[in-house]
Parts: structure tokens; sequence; C-alpha cells
């Protein structure tokens, strides 16, 4: 696997590739690498000829007091896991090949209306930060298709957003959330739950499957079952952010709907965790 740092070395190296025709599929991540990223290179290889990943701790989606400077820079372990699954080629920027002009005077890209619930209310300019890095990313790869974990369903609905509004010709291909065997979703910050935490945190998982349980057996109360299902996770030790049942464009959900789909963020201890749950109702 060859790594390169700059946009003109990226560049050069998949001219050759692009020149004979070949496909590319690109994984952009932040690093950190687990199971569900190893498992979109995979998905990524059985669909494209040439397989390119980022890595990229990208500074302008993390708010002033989040985790931006404690979040694991892992470069060499992230190299082999990568070199492993048969990445052909991985692009590592830093933030002045990034953002040439500074974090603060760039031009940026913000998608309206999803981005104005969920993580996008409590993680106010979290969503123009993805957006503006994806769209960089996708101008520098210039990828046939990007595939992106479905765990954060709302930045995968963001992206497609933008990639459709911005005639990008991109295929953008969500790939189901890995989770562990006690069901927690697979995160690069689940490294910074305690051992207690780390015990306690299925329960998000469990409330999501309970909640679809509930909604599969006839209850239609979404208002109440949400509160409920709220308050057992803030009771049990979480703070919970939102925890929401929404139609799977995630507009608000109503009794006659069926193609739904639950997400939740809550922190635990000082990790905020995020998970879903989208199932259709027969
Ligand atoms: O999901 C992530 O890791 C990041 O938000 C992404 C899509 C790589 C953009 O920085």
């Amino acid at each position: 696997m060859k790594t390169e740092t700059t946009i003109n070395g990226l560049r050069g190296a998949l001219r050759a590739a692009r020149k004979a025709g070949k496909s590319i599929a690109f994984v952009p991540t932040m690093g950190n690498l687990h199971d569900g990223h190893i498992t979109l290179v995979k998905a990524a290889k059985r669909r494209a000829d040439v397989v390119v990943a980022s890595i990229f701790v990208n500074p302008t989606q993390f708010g002033v007091n989040e985790d931006f400077d404690k979040y694991p820079r892992t470069l060499p372990a992230d190299s082999a896991l990568l070199a492993d699954a048969d990445c052909d080629l991985l692009f590592a920027p830093d933030a002045r090949e990034m953002y040439p002009d500074g974090r603060s005077q760039h031009t940026s890209v913000s998608v309206s209306g999803i981005t104005d619930v969920l993580c996008g209310a409590s993680r106010p300019g979290h969503f123009t930060g993805v957006a503006t890095v994806v769209c960089k990313l996708f101008n520098i790869v210039q990828p046939d298709m990007a595939l992106f974990g479905e765990k954060d369903y709302q930045q995968l609905a963001v992206i497609r957003c933008m990639a459709r509004e911005l005639c990008f010709p991109v295929e953008v291909i969500g790939v189901p959330t890995v989770r562990a065997d006690d069901g927690l979703a697979l995160s690069s910050r689940n490294g910074f739950l305690s051992a207690d935490e780390r015990q306690q945190a299925p329960l998000i998982f469990q409330t999501l499957s309970n909640l679809r349980s509930a909604i599969e057996s006839g209850q239609r109360d979404y208002t109440m079952l949400a509160q409920a299902a709220r308050s057992h996770l803030d009771k049990c030790g979480f703070v919970t952010d939102y925890l929401d049942i929404r139609r799977q464009d995630l507009v608000d959900a109503g009794p006659d709907d069926k193609a739904l789909v639950i997400l939740v963020a809550a922190r635990l201890g000082a990790t905020r965790l995020i998970d879903n749950l989208a199932f259709e109702l027969a």
C-alpha cells in the first residue's frame, strides 16, 4: 500500500489507474481504525479496482469544547490494518494541506434542513465541517464511489444530500454498523470508556432493540415511547442528548409511517456515544 500526504502526490498516484479506466472506491476516515472501518475497506475492495482510504482528523467538525485534541491518532497501526485489508492507497494529509488558509478562513459547505435536528442541533457547525471536508476529499480523490458506516446515520444522510446537490458523480454507499458481541456499535470513541462504562454501554443498543419490538408489536405513541426510553437511559447513568423515532428520511414519524429509524446520542461519563436502528414495519 502506498501512502501519500499531499494532494498532488495523491492525484499523481491515481493518474495511471484513472487513465486505464479502473474504478476507484474511497473510504474516508479519521483513523484509529477498528473492524467497522476495515469492513468498509473490504466492501470497497469487492466493488472497485482501486481502493483509497484517507485518515484525517478534521478540525472543522469538532466544536470548541469537543474532543479534537484527545482524538486518538494511531497512524502506524492504522496503516498496517489498511495494508492487511488490501487497501491500495492511503491519503494522510496534515491540516495545512487540507486547510491552507487556516481553520477559520476557508470556504465551507453547509447542508440545510436535515442538519437542524439530532446531532446537528446539539453540535452546531459539526455537519458543515463534515460536508466541507468530504466535499474537498471528493474533489481530491474523484472516486466513483465512497463508503460510509451507517452508524453515523445522519452524517450519511448529509453526505448523500451534499453529493446530490453539488452534482458529484460519486455513488455514496452506506455499510451496516459493525457491533461487538454484546451489541455495542464499534466506534473510535469506545476506547475512551472506562471498564465499568464499557459494561454499561451495550444498554444503548438494548434500548433501541426494545423500542423496535414495542413498535413492531403495535405501539404508536412515539413521543411517549421515546420519553420512557430516555428516562430509562438517564436512570442507568447515561445523559441522553436525544432519542428520537423518525422516518428514515429523518422527518418526525407519524403512526402510518413504515420505514422508521430510532436514533440516540447519549453521554456516558465524558464519552458521547451514538447509535441507531432502522427497520421497516410490515
Ligand atoms: O465519519 C468520520 O470518520 C468523519 O466524519 C469523516 C466522514 C471521515 C469526515 O471527517
